[in-house]
């Protein structure tokens, strides 16, 4: 029997995931969330798809050992690598990706039917995105742009800069040449990059998978009757696996203020296995941030 007031597992390689944890914010402020942050292993793009998947599956162990209620992969290149995979392991678990998410609200944004997909290296070898896609609708022309640069740029938290906006025109310039008239944010770090995208292709609608993922989310979540019976706003207790001092200070950066209480913890891979120590700290920058916002 599945505890309805237990937490939602999310996870990504990095502070990516902090977009969907933000749509969770909005429309499931009252569920819980237990959120890990591989960074002991970002960028996760350029690996690997095996080893990708590895730590997808091992992330999503350690979340359900961890007795979440569902597991929410908030991490493109996971939900291409392992979410099958996940899904299959745990028949009675409700597993969610973001690439069918986004395909969808792409697929619906689209008035010209030419969709660009800009997306980590791996992500774009994997194609996911235009299988998926191409399923929908096999009319619909996707071109994917591998962009290596993004996420490092991302976690340096230099999202503004110069580099940036080199960056984003690199990578859409293609997409404008070849008619697109929507883009999908196709890997959760580049919806922190959006105003750089918008200024470099202001007429594109820009779809970022993790509002629809979210709207997703809490369909499964009611239809399955795993909805929080628990007063609003719910915990959250973020993880990461890489410096939690670290990770502490970029909080405050990349989540919206809010009332939400927030503990930090951290996580350890420890011969594969993800062991996640939620010692229960007393309040770190982003609780007191977020109170002080609350
Ligand atoms: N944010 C992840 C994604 O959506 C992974 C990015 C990375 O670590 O390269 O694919």
């Amino acid at each position: 029997m599945v505890d309805s007031n237990a937490p939602i597992g999310v996870f990504d390689s990095g502070l990516g995931g902090l977009t969907v944890v933000s749509q969770m914010m909005r429309f499931l402020p009252q569920e819980r969330i237990l959120f890990v942050a591989d960074q002991a292993h970002v960028p996760y793009g350029g690996r690997d798809l095996s080893e990708v998947c590895g730590f997808a599956c091992g992330i999503s162990e350690g979340l359900l050992r961890a007795e979440c209620k569902a597991v929410v992969m908030a991490c493109n290149i996971s939900s291409a690598t392992a979410l099958h995979t996940v899904q299959a392991e745990n028949p009675n678990t409700l597993v969610l990706g973001v690439i069918e998410p986004g395909a969808r609200a792409a697929a619906r944004a689209t008035a010209n039917g030419r969709i660009g997909v800009l997306t980590t290296v791996g992500t774009a070898r994997s194609a996911a995105y235009t299988r998926i896609l191409h399923a929908l609708d096999p009319e619909i022309y996707v071109q994917e742009v591998p962009c290596p640069d993004f996420v490092p740029l991302v976690e340096a938290d230099a999202i503004s800069t110069p580099a940036a906006f080199r960056a984003a025109q690199e990578y859409m310039t293609p997409l404008m040449d070849a008619g697109v008239d929507t883009v999908v944010l196709g890997c959760t770090h580049y919806p922190f990059l959006l105003s750089v995208l918008q200024k470099v292709a202001p007429d594109i609608c820009f779809v970022n998978p993790a509002e629809q993922t979210v709207l997703e989310l809490r369909y499964e979540v009611k239809n399955r009757g795993l909805a929080s019976q628990s007063a609003h706003p719910a915990p959250y207790c973020l993880t990461t696996t890489g410096e939690t001092a670290q990770f502490d200070a970029q909080l405050h950066r990349f989540l919206p203020p809010s009332a939400h209480p927030v503990r930090l913890a951290s996580a350890r891979w420890m011969g594969g296995q993800l062991v996640i120590e939620d010692t229960h700290t007393s309040l770190s920058t982003a609780e007191r941030r977020l109170v002080e916002h609350g």
